[in-house]
């Protein structure tokens, strides 16, 4: 087993070879002026499978195409099997038509990564429905487990965890279980055509408590901002953001921040400010079946 170091993910690509003990392999890049990518491999591939680590975070159009590179040039000069470790699958919230004419954007992810070769594909915190899209086996593994431990080895057991919309509700049962504390969940409604957002709350049992936020991704950070805002005006006493996948776009930190939150901490999915904890022991587990 070989792992290739995605331009996207180096260090968790290296932290990951290391869980497993398995060699890895370089692979040189460059932008040209114009924007285009370039890759090429340092070394040889003889009938060997091959582990891609390249999450496909912003610039999520050159990133996913270095994996297109990668996955067809390793097939090419010889990769026996294709495995594409995505901590970030882009474009999967695009998982339907929500409107007549729109592109199915996951869909034609899919059909490119197949495409170019991939033989299987592994994700954080992604759907079972978008997953169905793929022509090869798919596998998507939860790190809200690994950030609830996260607080819970920091002293925040019993802590409240709220989930910033229903579509979250099971991040925060999970997290709650490890937390030993109660949660509860925000309905969140979407205009699709303004996209302007809106949420209906109920009294949660925060008063004096501490509260964390469990969700998957942290784009605009408006939902987690949102959600800050609301525990602390039902009287949390310290309200702290979990995510997998901190994209934290633009103003999104001081947006939660400035709403009151102590910190926000994500994941290694995506490297931001807020990548805190490592999914690389969960890809390891995940390929080998064991603990890392
Ligand atoms: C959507 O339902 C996701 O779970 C996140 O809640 C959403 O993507 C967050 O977006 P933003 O940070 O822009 O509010």
């Amino acid at each position: 087993m070989l792992v290739v170091l995605g331009p996207a993910s180096q260090e968790l690509g290296k932290k990951t070879a290391k869980l497993l003990r398995a060699e890895t392999v370089s692979v040189a890049f460059k932008r040209f002026p114009d924007g285009e990518s370039y890759v090429r491999f340092e070394s040889k591939l003889k009938n060997q499978e091959v582990i891609i680590v390249q999450s496909t975070s912003p610039p999520q159009d050159t990133n996913l195409f270095q994996l297109f590179l990668i996955a067809d040039t390793a097939k090419e000069i010889g990769a026996e099997k294709v495995v594409a470790i995505v901590p970030y699958l882009a474009y999967s919230r695009q998982d339907r038509r929500f409107l007549p004419g729109e592109a199915f954007s996951i869909q034609i992810v899919a059909k490119l990564l197949s495409e170019v070769g991939v033989d299987q594909l592994l994700t954080v915190n992604v759907r079972q429905k978008v997953l169905k899209e793929f022509p090869f086996p798919t596998k998507s593994v939860s790190a809200i487990p690994l950030l609830a431990e996260h607080f819970k080895s920091r002293g925040l057991e019993g802590a409240f965890a709220l989930a910033p919309d229903e579509g979250a509700k099971e991040y925060a049962m999970t997290a709650a279980k490890i937390l030993g504390g109660s949660y509860g969940w925000r309905h969140k409604e979407r205009d699709r055509y303004t996209g302007a957002i809106s949420f209906t709350d109920e009294k949660y049992d925060v008063r004096g408590r501490d509260a964390i936020i469990f969700d998957d991704i942290i784009s605009t950070g408006g939902t987690t901002a949102d959600a800050v805002r609301t525990l602390k005006t039902q009287g949390a006493k310290r309200v702290y953001s979990a995510c997998v996948h901190p994209l934290l776009i633009g103003d999104a930190e001081r947006k939660i921040m400035s709403n009151g939150a102590e910190e926000i901490v994500g994941t290694d999915c995506v490297s931001s400010s807020a990548s805190k904890v490592s999914v690389a022991p969960l890809i390891a587990r995940a390929l080998t079946g064991k603990e890392a």
